[in-house]
């Protein structure tokens, strides 16, 4: 993930600014930089790869000035090298970026055919370049700064200095989190209050939408609509010296709203966003395997039963999966040629690395779709898959799990590609979509949480919850199941909505809610049948849908949960918001322990 760090001060910055992006290195980057304003001249340092190389690049010509901002960049757009490294310029404006501009490239068009010149292959070079064409037509900086956002799409954390105006900083927030420090005669910006902690406690946390002017004395906030709001400033918890959990009760809570920022992330490692291409740069060939084992664990197995369904549809792929504990005992034929995936948040999990093992005795071509790159399971694989979640401290797998799940949508279009079986144009359609998850996460996150709470306290009195779904909405019944019952304790089961009337329809009365995830897909009517089934008994139903669906059901249900119209690829990764929002507010009501739920461990080392 990028990290972004700003400081209005009365000392010299230069040295707390990259101090303050060493806080921020547990976010994974390849270059970094820093600008600052002195005698009324901007300037700046970049390097490629790690802190070091940018102080070391500063011990030879240092920066001087008392108002700078910085980071660390993580490639999404444009390779990692020290061209592409923020903070960008143009006349007298830089910028630094965290997340993703969808609409860069038409705004890339617009403004060079109105002259502007562009060095770098970034999406963030954009808005510099809005800026500085509003500047030049007499726009006021405040102005520019409201205009510039609202042509903006996508997920973005962003941080501005203006040459001409040596005393303030201004910041904007759309998905990526932004802190912003109270010091004393002293203002200070970070993505989290991890980077601040060594300046301030005393925080204020930006929400989606909102841009802010900081200088010495304090911050003015803005809305998305440029009215004037007052945001809580309030203490940071000690625990931000190790992680932070910002302004959120539990690490769960915070890595579910992380989302939106480390999915755009994991894709940026996949995914060319210029041209809409996967980009294979991969050590297993998908084109010459004859098919693919994958093995994982609980929610991690879950998410590889949803990547089943893209291997074989996209990349006509036939692939054999098990849990890790039932995988290595089958005696599954394996042949040497075949290819095996293996996926796991810690890396470390024993079951998962044993099946690992077992594919590696008999001759497979090994791959790890993990979020701890320096674990065993990476360290014993031929190729690495790194999902780039961050750190993900909740017991319960969220942020982790719907990365894997944008990682394997990659592999398997990149593998479709490969393969013949996905043409160029069904490869940048399927990528486009990809692309929009951030935005669509974010505005998900931020519109269903009050029904949420408000289900929540009815399903925290249940002894029983049924979750169904088709496609790939079943593994998604399995793992709002598995959310539930792992951190609240209530027993829950997820279904193939088919299977229904094979058994589990004897479970069905008023004392068992049935959730549905259903999609306007191509399974949705037959899904509709089965909630009809259900009605018909008594049972009630919470139906999780889109608009389409909305509109299409005449069903009478207990609640429905309506979630934007999206392409069914990237449904599982949209579908999985409320299932977890579901889980974490129920056991908030239920009053477990959330990050820690009794009997269970974040990483699973024994067999
Ligand atoms: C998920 O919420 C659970 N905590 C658990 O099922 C987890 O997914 C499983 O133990 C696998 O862990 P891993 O991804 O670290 O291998």
């Amino acid at each position: 993930m990028c990290g972004i760090v700003g400081i209005v001060g009365q000392q010299p910055v230069s040295e707390r600014l990259v101090y303050a992006l060493k806080r921020l290195e547990y976010r994974g980057y390849d270059s970094a930089g820093i600008a600052t304003i002195d005698g009324g001249a901007l300037d700046r340092r970049r390097a490629e790869g790690k802190l070091v190389n940018l102080e070391a690049r500063l011990n030879e010509q240092p920066l001087a000035g008392t108002i700078g901002i910085g980071h660390t960049r993580w490639a999404t757009h444009g390779a990692p090298k020290e061209r592409n490294a923020h903070p960008h310029f143009t006349a007298g404006i830089a910028v630094v970026h965290n997340g993703i501009i969808e609409n860069f490239a038409e705004l890339k068009d617009e403004l060079t055919a109105s002259g502007a010149e562009f060095h770098t292959e970034t999406d963030t070079e954009v808005v510099a370049h809005l800026l500085a064409r509003l500047r030049r037509d007499g726009i006021g900086r405040r102005e520019a700064m409201f205009a510039m956002l609202r042509r903006l799409r996508g997920a973005y954390a962003l941080a501005v200095l203006f040459e001409d105006d040596p005393l303030t900083i201004m910041a904007a927030r759309n998905g990526p989190p932004l802190a912003i420090g109270h010091g004393d005669g002293e203002m200070f910006l970070g993505s989290d209050a991890i980077a601040l902690a060594p300046f301030t406690n005393e925080i204020t946390y930006l929400i989606d939408g909102d841009w802010a002017i900081i200088d010495k004395t304090g911050v003015h906030i803005f809305d998305i609509d440029g009215n004037v709001v007052a945001r809580p400033r309030q203490v940071s918890s000690d625990v931000a010296y190790m992680v932070d959990k910002g302004n959120h009760r539990h690490f769960m809570e915070k890595e579910i709203y992380e989302q939106p920022e480390v999915i755009s992330h994991a894709l940026g490692h996949y995914i060319n966003f210029i041209d809409n291409r996967v980009v294979p740069v991969w050590d297993i060939d998908f084109a010459k395997v004859p098919n693919l084992a994958l093995s994982a664990c609980g929610t991690a197995y879950l998410a590889g039963l949803i990547g089943k369904y893209w291997f074989e549809r996209y990349a006509r792929l036939p692939v054999e999966i098990d849990v890790a504990s039932e995988f290595r005992y089958r005696e599954i034929p394996l042949s040497p040629q075949s290819a095996a995936l293996f996926i796991s948040q810690s890396g470390e999990t024993a079951d998962t690395l044993a099946s690992l093992r077992y594919c590696k005795e008999h001759g497979l071509k090994i791959g790890a779709v993990v979020n701890t790159r320096e674990s065993t399971i990476a360290r014993e694989s031929d190729a690495v898959f790194p999902i780039l979640a961050g750190p993900e401290i909740g017991v319960a797998s969220t942020k982790a799990f719907t990365c894997q799940l944008a990682v394997l949508a990659a592999l398997a279009v990149g593998a479709g590609r490969a393969r013949g079986t996905v043409s160029e144009q069904e490869e940048q359609a399927l990528v486009k979509s990809l692309a929009e998850m951030p935005r669509i996460m974010g505005q998900v996150l931020n519109s269903i949480q009050p029904k949420i709470e408000l289900l929540s306290r009815e399903l925290s009195k249940c002894r029983d919850v049924l979750y169904l779904g088709r496609g790939t909405s079943f593994p998604l019944a399995m793992e709002g199941a598995l959310k539930l019952k792992e951190i609240s304790y209530i027993h829950a089961e997820g279904y193939a909505a088919g299977e229904l009337k094979h058994g589990p329809i004897a479970l069905i009365d008023e004392n068992m809610p049935v959730i549905v995830i259903a999609p306007h897909d191509r399974f949705f009517d037959k899904t509709v049948s089965n909630m009809q089934e259900v009605a018909a008994r008594g049972g009630r139903i919470i139906l999780i849908t889109d608009e389409m669906g909305a509109a299409a059901s005449k069903l009478d249900t207990m609640h429905t949960i309506v979630l934007p119209n999206v392409d069914e690829i990237i449904a599982p990764m949209i579908f999985a918001l409320p299932i977890q929002l579901l889980a974490y507010h129920t056991a908030v009501v239920m009053g477990t322990d959330v990050d820690q739920p009794r009997n269970l461990a974040k990483s699973v080392t024994v067999e």
